[in-house]
This record gives C-alpha cells, structure tokens and sequence, in this order.
C-alpha cells in the first residue's frame, strides 16, 4: 500500500491548445489512433466499453476497435453476452482509450446500434478460420460446468464444420457506437492535464476545455 502511496508520474510528453485543434473530433481521434498504431504500443485498439443494466448498474471490458468511421466506432461481439443483453435493453455506452505510454486518453459517450447483418458478415468472413469457429464455441459470458464442457463444445463444433464453411452464427456481430461526446486528455506537468472535450449538436460540435 505504501508503495502505491509512492507511485507517481509527471506526464511532460504533449499538449492540447484548443485554438489549433479541429471542430470535427473524429479527425483528431484518427490522427491519435494513427500516433498510437505507429508508437508501437501493444493492441492500440484496445478499449474499455462500459454498459449498464436498464437500471443503471454498470459493467465495463476491453474490446477491440475493428473500424473507425465518420459514424463511430465498430467492436463485435456476442450478442447473447452480458454486454449484447444489456445493449438490448440500454443502448447508451461509455469507452475508453488508455494510451498510457503516450500519456493519453480519450473518453466516449455515446449509443450503440447493431451492424446490418451484411456488415457483420463481411468482417465475419475476414476472420481466421480459428476465430470463426471459437464465435459458435464459446457461449459467451454464460456460466459453464469447467474447462473440458468448453473444449468437447469446440470439438463437436469443429466436427460440424469439418466439410463445409464456417458461416456467422447469427448471435455474433458488431455495434456501431455513434459518439455524442468525446474528450482528449493529454497528461501535462504537475496534475495540469490539458481535457477537450467536444459535444454534438444538431448541425456539428462544440468544444470546450475542461479543468483537469
Ligand atoms: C485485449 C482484449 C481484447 C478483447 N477483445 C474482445 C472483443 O473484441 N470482443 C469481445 O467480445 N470480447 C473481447 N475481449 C473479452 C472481453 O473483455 C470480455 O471478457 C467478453 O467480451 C465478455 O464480456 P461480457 O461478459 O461483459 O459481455 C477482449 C479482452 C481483452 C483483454
């Protein structure tokens, strides 16, 4: 615990200045996205999504970004998971980017629809043929007895499509998550962090600076 109490970081790697920065967010997220891809960090594309119950009690894990468009954002999934069912009843969503090493992080808000069965298709086609078979395999998220339940499931599976080609079970697809705010946080001297964050509205987005 002490050691925690220690642990302390002084983040000097950038800046934010609002005056230069562009009134569409998604085109600094790309630019970020490409900084984080060509820095050489582990899975750049790994983000935190948070959901909730229709109630509101919340749960969040990593996924990974498959496609940024003018839209939002596209992760797949299995509908039947705990985030798909709870997607079901809540669209709204949170994700996160920690970009540690870069000392950066950006925040979304925003709701998510499903993908049309043709674009889930198209990316579902793109997959391994390992990864296809695990989308029938794994019924995610549900309680299983223990480790071999879950590997004769895959053998049977691997058995059913010895001769014929995989195709997407219709439990497995992606969510598009159409943004409405967006922050980028830049770590600065001190606990002086720089945080724009943009709100949508009806004909395009302002932005403000936030206190750190
Ligand atoms: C680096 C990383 C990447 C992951 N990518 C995905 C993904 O793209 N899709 C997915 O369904 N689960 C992914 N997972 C697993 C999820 O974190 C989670 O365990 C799973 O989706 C079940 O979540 P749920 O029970 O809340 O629905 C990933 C986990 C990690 C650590």
């Amino acid at each position: 615990m002490d050691s925690l109490h220690q642990m302390r970081q002084e983040y000097a790697a950038g800046s934010l200045n609002e005056t230069n920065m562009p009134h569409n967010p998604m085109e600094v997220f790309n630019v970020w996205l490409d900084f984080a891809i060509n820095s050489g960090l582990t899975e750049p594309n790994a983000m935190t999504v948070a959901t909730a119950t229709a109630d509101g009690k919340p749960s969040a894990r990593v996924v990974l970004l498959k496609e940024v468009n003018d839209n939002g954002f596209v992760f797949f999934t299995n509908y039947m998971s705990r985030k798909g069912r709870e997607l079901i009843v809540n669209p709204e969503v949170a994700i996160v980017f920690d970009w540690h090493n870069l000392e950066r992080q950006v925040r979304v808000e925003g709701r998510a629809e499903k993908l049309s069965a043709e674009e889930s298709e198209a990316y579902f086609n793109e997959r391994p043929e390992d990864a296809k078979i695990g989308a029938w395999a794994s019924p995610q998220s549900k309680i299983v007895k223990d480790r071999e339940e879950l590997e004769k499931h895959l053998e049977e599976i691997e058995e059913q499509f010895e001769d014929m080609p995989v195709h997407r079970p219709s439990h497995w697809g992606g969510y598009l998550i159409r943004p409405s705010v967006i922050e980028f946080w830049q770590g600065r001297p001190s606990r002086m962090h720089d945080r724009i964050v943009y709100y949508k509205t009806e004909d395009g987005w302002t932005m403000h600076r936030l206190a750190p």
